[in-house]
């Protein structure tokens, strides 16, 4: 019998395994035929008795072969051959067996999201990157001494299952702090610790919504809400945004069947612009009236540089309507995937029922971590320290855009939040993606607003993040970018001359 078996760390009964499974799996070894007796192919190899048995146990076991005694082993019904594989893209092409949802996903082409839209750009040294983790000031000794008390102290309890709706004292925490500090309405049995902001829209759209049902959004968009209620089948009904935020007066009639409206009414994303009170109720009113339900996504608003955070959205609420979303990404880190439901109390069983559904529950040590950092007033004070570091950055970018720009560029939005919406006068929107890999070549990290919007914006924008970057490197990264950018003028002038 002709077994090449190849040379490798394995053991050798595992090559020996290997080896014999390749040659029935090609037809070598024809179904109904006989392997060799465990001594006959002992011998030939040159390996123990021992070890050519355990190979044809483990063959056996696995269906290839049936043994009778250790002298007849015979190679059992034909295997289909094996397709070579073929590349993603021309699977999903010729129609491969997925669900509605995913092939709605797929529409969107920006989907899945490559590997190099995330971790440093090679060659990039200033990057405006919107959402990077900002980690100076993050008092890293305390968290790692958290996280470590609490691996040490592993029990039953904390090393098995965990209620769904998340960690009872980061609830409890929690809730204390949105009450005191941001003026929300919740008790801890109203929370659900998720991961991330994303998880609790993704949760919002499984257990409001059915295909085809009509969800109001912000124009512009924030696409992590928009993308995922369309993979769920709904319609999205956009409503304009001003200077004001949402144009509540555009709201639909009851009429319209609107199931859910999703709204940034502290911050909208991506203009900035901060929902005033009149709006606010008018928002309500309409969704008491038509019995739609508001998803609130509060994803920054800790940061403000002028006065004390707004008051969300669901501290008005007095007719249970709102759902309000929380997140740690930008306060703490985006990694920490860490972010809260506080619900309606009607709603608080079904999203419990879904997150169960979805993951049981979120990784319980960081959460342990959280609850103490939260609690022992660590979180509030970092929380100030980060703001007044991101106030620091927010002013440089404000400070260097208008020295090289002036009124070339217009910046949107209020002093919140962790970063900015820049109008570029001088660049026409399908010149933004040459300016960006320009802007790459010279080191710097752009990012078009393009993806916030339904259809293309009229003007060239950008978005930067600010949290990140040294005050020093947001201004090389601006007066680079004003290298790149050429007044219109002097371009109009140089053409004439
Ligand atoms: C408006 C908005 N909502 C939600 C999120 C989701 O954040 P996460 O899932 O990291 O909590 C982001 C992240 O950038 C955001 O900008």
């Amino acid at each position: 019998m002709l077994l090449a078996f190849k040379s490798s760390a394995a053991p050798l009964n595992r090559r020996v395994y290997l080896a014999l499974k390749g040659g029935i799996r090609d037809g070598r070894f024809a179904p109904g035929s006989r392997l060799p007796s465990t001594r006959a192919l002992a011998a030939d190899l040159g390996v123990s008795r021992n070890t050519v048995m355990l190979a044809y146990e483990q063959l056996a076991a696995e269906g290839y072969v049936l043994s009778k005694g250790r002298s007849s082993t015979t190679v059992l019904g034909a295997l289909p051959p094996q397709p070579a594989v073929r590349p993603v893209a021309e699977r999903v092409q010729q129609g491969l067996q997925v669900s509605a949802y995913a092939r709605r996903m797929m529409q969107d082409k920006s989907l899945p999201p490559p590997a190099a839209a995330y971790g440093r750009r090679p060659g990039v040294r200033q990057d405006f990157r919107y959402g990077s983790a900002a980690l100076d000031e993050f008092p890293n000794e305390i968290w790692r001494r958290l996280l470590s008390v609490h691996a040490r102290q592993a029990s039953r309890d904390t090393l098995g299952y965990a209620f769904p709706a998340g960690y009872l004292p980061l609830r409890t925490a929690l809730a204390d702090y949105l009450k005191r500090a941001r003026g929300l309405h919740c008790d801890a049995d109203q929370i659900i610790i998720v991961n991330g902001a994303q998880q609790a829209i993704d949760l919002a759209a499984r257990v409001l919504l059915d295909p085809g049902d009509a969800v109001v959004v912000e124009e512009p968009h924030y696409p992590g809400a928009t993308k995922t209620f369309e993979a769920n089948g709904a319609r999205l009904l956009r409503l304009a945004t001003d200077a004001q935020g949402l144009d509540t007066a555009q709201l639909p009639p009851a009429a319209a069947g609107a199931r859910l409206a999703y709204v940034t009414p502290c911050h909208q994303f991506p203009s900035g612009t901060i929902l005033p009170l009149e709006r606010r109720q008018a928002l309500l009113d309409w969704a008491a009236r038509t019995g739609a339900w508001v998803l609130e996504d509060d994803y920054v608003s800790e940061f403000r540089y002028e006065g004390k955070p707004l008051e969300p959205l669901q501290a008005l609420d007095r007719q249970e309507r709102v759902i309000y979303a929380g997140t740690f990404s930008k306060t703490l880190f985006p990694s920490l995937r860490l972010g809260y439901l506080v619900l309606p109390r009607s709603l608080v069983p079904h999203f419990i029922a879904a997150k169960w559904m979805t993951d049981r529950f979120s990784m319980l040590l960081p959460q342990m971590a959280l609850a103490d950092f939260i609690s022992s007033g660590q979180f509030e004070k970092y929380l100030r320290r980060a703001g007044a570091r991101n106030a620091a950055r927010r002013q440089a970018l404000v400070d260097a855009l208008t020295q090289h720009f002036g009124d070339r560029v217009d910046i949107a939005g209020g002093k919140t939040g962790v970063h900015l919406l820049v109008w570029l006068n001088d660049v026409a929107p399908q010149d933004v993606d040459a300016l960006i890999a320009r802007a790459a070549q010279a080191g710097v990290g752009l990012y078009s607003v393009a993806p916030y919007f339904a259809k293309p914006p009229a003007r060239g924008g950008l978005l930067f993040g600010y949290a990140s970057l040294s005050v020093p490197d947001i201004r090389t990264g601006i007066r680079k970018l004003a290298e790149l950018v050429p007044e219109r003028r002097v371009r109009a002038k140089l053409s004439v001359g």
